[in-house]
């Protein structure tokens, strides 16, 4: 298993120029299963988890071509015929994003066989709101030796009110209502940028959605969708990773080619730390204010401030003067990269779903353990500030969501390497 081998103490200086949305992707490829004719996404990341949703349409009999060369940040996907509308486990285990098949093939195909996510690192994940949303479409799902068997003569329009904002559950509802017969009203919607990216593309191949952004989506299901071209959003949440290596480097960074309007919660706690900002129309240049101050930060859907961006906040919270309260009110497990920053000599104690967060320790390098995609995000920040040589392990869980992490980082001056035998060549 790759490793990442970093000398913390170089401050970052220069460009990183931010690549699509994994969390806009995923679900915009998925939607490509609403139409037999060729779908087109650009600035598609290269990241492990795009290249699980390529092997997961083909293996339900879609061609899709991820390009490479000039145009390897863009994909075609054309799902004529869905001869094995199946997520088989093998596929689904290792990326719960795949559950977001499983509307458009009901709407698409009027069934569905999807393995049931298991459990995750960061809490239980359960997708009762995906199959209840689904049932109130008039779908029958039962379950059966770990797969969802799902059936519908054709879904029909249902007003729905989440019980629990939820992204995915939003994404995957909305693909299904986009074909549905009639209309659907959901109210409690999650207003995720990357919801709205999707909604963008849905409109582009003919659907008929309003309110995206906002917590309640209109949607008019119409009988046939077309292809379309479309253009995936920046990610925001390397952004975000990567504005708090240029703050806790005590660096010169300029974050280009990002949405700064998607960024908003956090911007905000970085002021709010002493970090100076220069917002632009697609970029933040980030450069110390002087040492960095503590702050409180609580996880909240969008527009607050995201959970999948809490252990990285946290990594600049142990450098920071005073003592600072996390709260994470999204998942109920997700302080696993806790115990290995407290390794590297952080002060940080945890009850429940709060950690408290004594600021000011100078950490040490040392041999870490990656558990899941941002957990690892925020050990690279850590190893980029201690003193001496760190090691961290199982660094796959990065491949899964940063495309070219020690690339990127290697050109603003970072001294990371990766070791052991490269990520997957095309
Ligand atoms: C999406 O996951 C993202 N993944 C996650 O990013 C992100 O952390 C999360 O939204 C919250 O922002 C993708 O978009 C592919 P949820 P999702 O459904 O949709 C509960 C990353 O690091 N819930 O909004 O799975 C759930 O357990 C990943 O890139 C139910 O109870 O998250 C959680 O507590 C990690 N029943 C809460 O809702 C359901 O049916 C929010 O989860 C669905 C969700």
């Amino acid at each position: 298993m790759d490793k990442f081998v970093i000398r913390g103490g170089n401050p970052l200086l220069g460009t990183i120029k931010i690549s699509g949305a994994k969390n806009s992707a995923l679900p915009c490829m998925a939607a490509a299963i609403l139409t037999e004719d060729e779908v087109i996404l650009e600035n598609i990341p290269q990241v492990q988890d795009i290249e699980t949703e390529r092997k997961l349409l083909v293996s339900m009999g879609a061609e899709v071509e991820l390009g490479y060369g000039r145009a390897q940040h863009r994909t075609s996907i054309r799902c004529a015929v869905l001869s094995d509308p199946v997520a088989k486990y093998e596929i689904v285990k290792t990326m719960r994003a795949s559950s977001l098949v499983l509307g458009p093939l009901i709407a698409r195909t009027g069934m569905a066989r999807v393995a049931m996510p298991g459990g995750c690192a960061i809490g239980g994940r359960p997708i009762d709101l995906h199959i209840k949303g689904l049932e109130a479409m008039g779908a029958t799902i039962t379950q059966e030796h770990g797969y969802l068997e799902a059936r519908a003569e054709r879904l029909k329009g249902a007003h729905i009110v989440f019980d629990k904002i939820t992204v995915t559950g939003t994404e995957d509802l909305l693909m299904a209502a986009a074909l549905a017969e009639g209309e659907s009203l959901f109210e409690n919607c999650a207003r995720e940028p990357e919801v709205t990216d999707l909604v963008a593309l849905l409109n582009a191949m003919g659907a008929q959605i309003e309110g995206a952004g906002t917590s309640t989506i209109r949607i008019k299901g119409v009988a046939k969708l077309h292809g379309a071209r479309h253009r995936i959003n920046p990610d925001r949440i390397e952004a975000g990773t990567f504005l708090i290596a240029g703050a806790i480097t005590g660096g010169d960074l300029n974050i280009d080619c990002c949405n700064p309007e998607h960024l908003g919660a956090l911007l905000g706690k970085l002021e709010q730390c002493g970090v100076k900002l220069d917002v632009g129309k697609e970029n933040v240049r980030v450069h110390s204010g002087g040492k960095l101050q503590a702050a409180d930060i609580s996880t909240e859907e969008y527009p607050g401030f995201p959970t999948d961006m809490q252990a990285q906040f946290m990594t600049l919270l142990t450098q920071a003067e005073g003592t600072s309260v996390v709260t994470e009110n999204i998942f109920e497990n997700r302080f696993m990269h806790v115990g290995e920053l407290n390794r590297m000599g952080a002060n940080i104690s945890v009850s429940g779903r709060t950690a408290t967060i004594r600021g000011g320790a100078q950490l040490q390098s040392a041999a870490v353990m990656c558990s899941d995609l941002r957990a690892s995000a925020a050990l690279v920040l850590a190893a980029l500030v201690a003193d001496g040589e760190s090691i961290l392990d199982r660094v796959y869980h990065m491949d899964r969501g940063y495309e070219h992490m020690e690339e990127k980082l290697r050109g603003v001056g970072a001294q990371i390497r990766r070791m052991g035998d490269v990520f997957g060549k095309k």
